[in-house]
């Protein structure tokens, strides 16, 4: 026998050598929900470990993650008062708004203290938590998502976002034309420097029903009428198509898991940088298991990253982010 690829397999040292991937903090993006009102963090149930924050415990969060050396945080904001249009998305006080700037302010103290690069800003940039219904975008008087009219709302958060501090905005709520009518509106306010993270093949999925928890979203129904189905590979690829034509500067994925084909073709055919997104309800499936000792925890969380990593993405989205930091330190 002349090829006996076990030899490579036989001892740490060899597999540590011959990893064709490793992971690294600075890939890795922290999602983060800031709620406004709270006096205390609030654990949200179906997504254990993670919380609901305040914003003292949110910029305590941010300093950890740029401690640890995390390429980014995602920010999330859940507003005391909601409306039809979501006006709290883009007002300047909104809870996301202030959000951005205390986790700007963190990241610039610990830069500060340490000499190295923290976290990158991103926020958000959709309806949903923001609506008294729950949808990504305005309705129409029959009750329909009205693409055109969302993206004004979509253009003016953006802006509201930017003005906060965001160095990334990020559309993920699959209005047509999203990238670009946000990245005209930046650019006219003059954030020409502010970055567009879109979140281009969004599938409908079950996999984000621990989130609706995490922002206590008021949606009745689904997102099928602006969320991918599942069984399309060949329109994931046109939807990242048409975001890299309207300037998308990063590309993203999400779901992640039940996705890595599409997010392989994505990223072969991407010349910009490409995220995935391991959504709540991946995060659940793999706590709630571990939780029970059917699987080992910490073996299953580098497994499933890694595997999006195999996949093409150069970014990952995860809610293990920190923890992930930790144990590749
Ligand atoms: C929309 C948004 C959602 C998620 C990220 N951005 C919810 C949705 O589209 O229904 C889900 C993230 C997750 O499940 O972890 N604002």
């Amino acid at each position: 026998m002349v090829y006996r690829p076990r030899r490579l397999r036989a001892t740490p040292r060899m597999r540590r050598l011959v990893a064709e991937n490793r992971l690294h903090a600075a890939e890795l993006v922290l999602p983060l929900f800031v709620k406004e009102g709270l006096t205390k963090p609030a654990p949200i149930t179906s997504m254990p470990g993670q919380v609901q924050h305040t914003l003292g415990t949110l910029r305590d969060t941010v300093a950890a993650a740029a401690r640890a050396g995390l390429g980014g945080v995602m920010l999330f904001g859940i507003p005391a008062v909601r409306d039809a249009v979501g006006s709290q998305g883009e007002a300047p006080d909104g809870i996301l708004q202030r959000g951005i700037a205390v986790a700007r302010a963190a990241v610039a103290e610990v830069e500060a203290e340490t000499g190295r690069p923290g976290p990158v800003v991103m926020a958000d940039t959709c309806l949903d938590e923001f609506t008294d219904h729950g949808h990504c975008g305005v309705l129409t008087a029959d009750g329909e998502v009205d693409n055109d009219a969302t993206l004004d709302r979509y253009a003016a958060m953006a802006v509201a976002q930017a003005r906060a501090g965001a160095e990334v905005v990020a559309p993920s709520g699959m209005m047509d034309g999203q990238v670009a009518v946000i990245r005209d509106a930046l650019d006219d306010a003059g954030f020409t420097g502010v970055s567009i993270l879109a979140y281009s093949a969004k599938y409908a999925s079950p996999f984000y029903g621990p989130f609706r928890e995490a922002v206590d979203s008021a949606l009745q129904g689904d997102r099928r009428t602006y969320q991918m189905d599942a069984a399309n590979l060949r329109e994931g690829l046109r939807e990242a198509d048409l975001d890299l034509a309207e300037g998308a500067d990063i590309v993203m994925v999400k779901p992640a898991g039940s996705y890595l084909d599409v997010l392989h073709a994505v990223a072969e055919r991407s010349d910009v940088p490409v995220a995935a997104y391991q959504v709540s309800g991946e995060y659940a499936m793999i706590e709630a298991a571990a939780a029970h000792g059917w699987i080992d925890r910490k073996a299953s969380v580098l497994e499933s990253v890694t595997s999006i990593k195999r996949a093409g993405a150069d970014i990952v989205l995860t809610y293990w982010a920190l923890e992930i930091a930790e144990w590749i330190k």
